[in-house]
C-alpha cells in the first residue's frame, strides 16, 4: 500500500501587519462613567449613596418622633416639609427636589449592589484565601441581600399606605400624617409587617455602617472598635425609634 502524501502548505506570502487596538484607545466615556465601571468606583457609589440612604432614614425616624408630641406637632412638621424655601421656591418644589435626590441614590444604590455581586461571583474562586473569609463574605452579601430586598418590597408598600394613597384603610387624608399613621398601624398584620421590615432594615444598617468606612478605604484597624460601636449605636438608634411607632399605635399611646 502506497504511503500517503501530505501536500506541503504553501508558503505565506508577507501581508500587512495587522497591528491590535489597545483597549485603552477606545473611546473614553466622561471620567465618572468610567470610575462607576471599575469595582472601586462601585464600591465608592455604594458607600456614598448608602451614607445618603442612611442619613435619610435617620431624619425620618427623628421627624416621626414627632407623633409622641401630638397630632398638631406632628401634621405641622409634614406641613413644614412641603413648605421648604418657601417663598423663594413654590410649596413642595424643594420636597420634590429632595425625592428625585433620595431615588436618584436608591436606584444606583441597587445597580452598583447588583454589579459588585456578580463581579464577586466572578472572583469568588479566586478571591478568599481561607474558607473562614469566604463563609464570613458569603453571610454578609446574602444578609445584606436579603434584607435589601425585604426592605425594597416594604418600601412600595409603605409608600402607598402612608404617601400616596392609603392601602385598605378609608380614612386616609392627604397631609394628615397622624391620622393615617393611626389608621393604619391600628391593623394588627399592618404593624407586625412594619416591625419585621424594620428589623431587617435594622440587620441592613449594621452590615452597611460597618463597611461603608471600608469601601471608603478608612479601614485602620485602630479605628475597627470605633466602626463596631458606630454601627450599633446607629442602627440601634433607627430600629428602636421606628419600632417603636406600630407598638405605640397598637398600645393606644398614638391614639386619635
Ligand atoms: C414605623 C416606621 C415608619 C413610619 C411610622 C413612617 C411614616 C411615614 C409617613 C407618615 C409618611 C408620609 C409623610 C407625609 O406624607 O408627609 C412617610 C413617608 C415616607 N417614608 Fe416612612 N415611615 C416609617 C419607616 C420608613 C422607612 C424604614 C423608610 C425607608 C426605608 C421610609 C421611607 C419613606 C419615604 C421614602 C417616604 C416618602 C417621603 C415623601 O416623599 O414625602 N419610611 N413615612
Amino acid at each position: 500500500m502506497a504511503a500517503p502524501t501530505t501536500t506541503p502548505a504553501p508558503a505565506r506570502r508577507p501581508g500587512p501587519t495587522r497591528i491590535a487596538t489597545p483597549a485603552r484607545e477606545r473611546r473614553r466615556s466622561p471620567f465618572l462613567v468610567e470610575l462607576y465601571r471599575s469595582s472601586v468606583g462601585k464600591k465608592y457609589v455604594m458607600a456614598i449613596t448608602g451614607a445618603l440612604l442612611m442619613g435619610f432614614v435617620f431624619a425620618h425616624m427623628v421627624g416621626n418622633l414627632k407623633m409622641y408630641l401630638g397630632a398638631a406637632e406632628y401634621d405641622g412638621y409634614a406641613d413644614f416639609l412641603r413648605r421648604l424655601l418657601v417663598p423663594i421656591l413654590p410649596r413642595t418644589v424643594t420636597l420634590w427636589l429632595m425625592r428625585v435626590g433620595l431615588i436618584a441614590a436608591f436606584a444606583l444604590h441597587i445597580h452598583a449592589a447588583y454589579s459588585l455581586t456578580r463581579i464577586n461571583h466572578r472572583a469568588r474562586a479566586v478571591k478568599y484565601q481561607s474558607r473562614r473569609d469566604y463563609v464570613a463574605a458569603t453571610y454578609a452579601s446574602r444578609t445584606m441581600r436579603w434584607t435589601g430586598i425585604i426592605i425594597t418590597l416594604f418600601l412600595v408598600w409603605h409608600l402607598f399606605d402612608l404617601s400616596w394613597t392609603g392601602t385598605g384603610y378609608r380614612s386616609f387624608y392627604r397631609g394628615a400624617v397622624y391620622e393615617n399613621v393611626d389608621a393604619s398601624l391600628s391593623r394588627i398584620p399592618v404593624a407586625a409587617l412594619y416591625i419585621v421590615a424594620n428589623l431587617a432594615l435594622g440587620v441592613h444598617l449594621f452590615h452597611g455602617a460597618w463597611s461603608l468606612f471600608q469601601s471608603l478605604g478608612w479601614n485602620n484597624p485602630r479605628f475597627n472598635r470605633w466602626r463596631k460601636w458606630f454601627a450599633y449605636g446607629f442602627s440601634g438608634a433607627v430600629t428602636l425609634g421606628n419600632v417603636s411607632f406600630p407598638i405605640a399605635v397598637l398600645a393606644g399611646v398614638v391614639s386619635r
